[in-house]
């Protein structure tokens, strides 16, 4: 088996809130180096190859390059540790665990961008690493570097915490600003992007917890050393989310571009007894199913694309044969019509009516004509919201009806 090369899960650093055994362990190299190179941040996470690992991999560095070249003002730095969807389990493990890379990330993106506002936006479902973060920035705020900071911005920095609404959607960019602006998390309209038009207006980073827990790793050994961490065209290190039908379900983290195949039957220790691999929802579940033909992917963003699919989060969420796909499906599709915020008719109607649907059908009272009304919906509803949760729930309905259009058939009454 490949022994994983470790970055954010390496046991001598899950310190908790203890920022002196942070410190202590390797932690404030990065920082330090962005200190004293701050223009020479963002080329280095452009040469790491740092994408976002909240869902959709976008290049870090192009999301940072515009809030750094904006004028000088108020602009904000927001740690996305929302994290709700099924499947996905990785950034409370981080905020828990190794909050202190967390914010050491957060505070170099500020130190690139000259960011003067710090934004730890944690779930509240999440009690246990919501009060970690709380002491974690308290050590921070008190502690010697703060003021270099400060010096260095030529002013004061806030780094503040604020709970999340708890709510699925909460978690989309612009409701993550909606809420820390103190409203209901109601997704807005892109663009502009929060990079331009944030905060009350102001150049506005929002960064997965994962992407940001990078950072420290990143500016303190370099973008070659990150680089080569990675298999193949890939870089860095990744947590999958591992549930399922597995025997070993949990979070891995492995080389950027390990196969879906190593994943499930190297460090998951295979498929439960006697089941055989049928599927893997990505994720979230909002995505393209991989199918068994794809069990040689490395799971890396662009060799997950050219299947059709996403990695999204890392989440990986493994289904055998024996375990209706329909099922899972209508879960999914029930969670996200519970989890559409309303704002958009389409995405309010439209994941209501698949999730009747598609009831309708696992529990054996589903007609032709509904697979019909699916493909239908499919077909109308993607790009109908402002946010990509309607495109969502649409994908995962549109690919378990390709590959598993048989398993629906034999459901259908008469
Ligand atoms: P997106 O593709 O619109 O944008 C990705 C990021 O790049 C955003 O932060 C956006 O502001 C930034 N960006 C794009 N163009 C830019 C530009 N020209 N200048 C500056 N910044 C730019 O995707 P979005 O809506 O943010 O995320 C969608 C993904 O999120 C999906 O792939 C889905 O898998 C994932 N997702 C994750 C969830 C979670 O709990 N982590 C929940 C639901 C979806």
């Amino acid at each position: 088996m490949h022994k994983p090369n470790q970055v954010l899960l390496k046991d001598d650093i899950r310190v908790g809130a203890d920022l002196a055994a942070w410190l202590s362990r390797g932690g404030g190299k990065g920082l330090a180096k962005a200190l004293r190179e701050p223009d020479a941040v963002i080329p280095e996470i452009d040469r790491a190859g740092l994408r976002g690992m909240g869902g959709a991999g976008f290049p870090t560095h192009r999301k940072w390059a515009p809030v750094a070249a904006a004028p000088e003002g108020d602009k904000y730095v927001i740690c996305n540790g929302n994290e709700d969807e099924p499947g996905t389990f990785k950034d409370r493990f981080l905020l828990e665990h190794t909050p202190h890379q967390v914010i050491e990330g957060a505070l170099i993106a500020a130190v690139a961008t000259r960011a003067n506002h710090v934004v730890l936006y944690v779930n509240p479902n999440e009690a246990r690493a919501l009060s970690v973060v709380r002491k974690a920035a308290g050590q921070w705020r008190e502690h010697e570097y703060f003021s270099t900071l400060e010096a260095f911005l030529g002013g004061p920095l806030s780094l503040s915490v604020v709970p999340s609404s708890g709510l699925y959607i909460g978690g989309e960019e612009t409701a993550v600003i909606a809420t820390v602006e103190g409203g209901f998390p109601f997704p807005r309209r892109k663009p502009p992007f929060p990079a331009e038009h944030g905060v009350r207006g102001s150049p506005t980073i929002v960064n997965n917890t994962e992407t940001l827990a990078h950072l420290p790793g990143i500016l303190g050994n370099g973008a070659a050393w990150y680089c080569g961490l990675g298999l193949g065209d890939a870089s860095g290190t990744k947590l999958y989310s591992l549930s399922g039908d597995v025997l070993r379900p949990g979070l891995y983290e492995l080389p950027m571009g390990t196969s879906l195949q190593e994943l499930v039957f190297e460090h998951g220790a295979g498929m439960l007894q006697g089941k055989e691999f049928k599927a893997v929802f990505t994720g979230g579940p909002s995505n393209t199913l991989l199918t068994r033909g794809d069990l040689d992917v490395p799971l890396d963003f662009d060799s997950v694309r050219q299947r059709r699919s996403r990695l999204g989060t890392g989440a990986m969420i493994v289904v055998s044969e024996g375990t209706s796909i329909v099922r899972k499906v209508a879960e999914y599709v029930s969670f996200f019509a519970q989890g559409s915020c309303g704002q958009c008719p389409p995405c309010k109607s439209g994941t209501f009516q698949l999730a009747r649907v598609l009831n309708r059908i696992d529990t054996g009272r589903g007609v032709r004509s509904d697979l019909d009304a699916l493909a239908n919906l499919c077909n109308l509803l993607p790009g109908s919201g402002r946010c990509g949760l309607i495109d969502g729930a649409a994908t995962v309905v549109e690919s378990s009806l390709h590959h598993f259009g048989h398993e629906y058939e034999a459901l259908l009454m008469g």
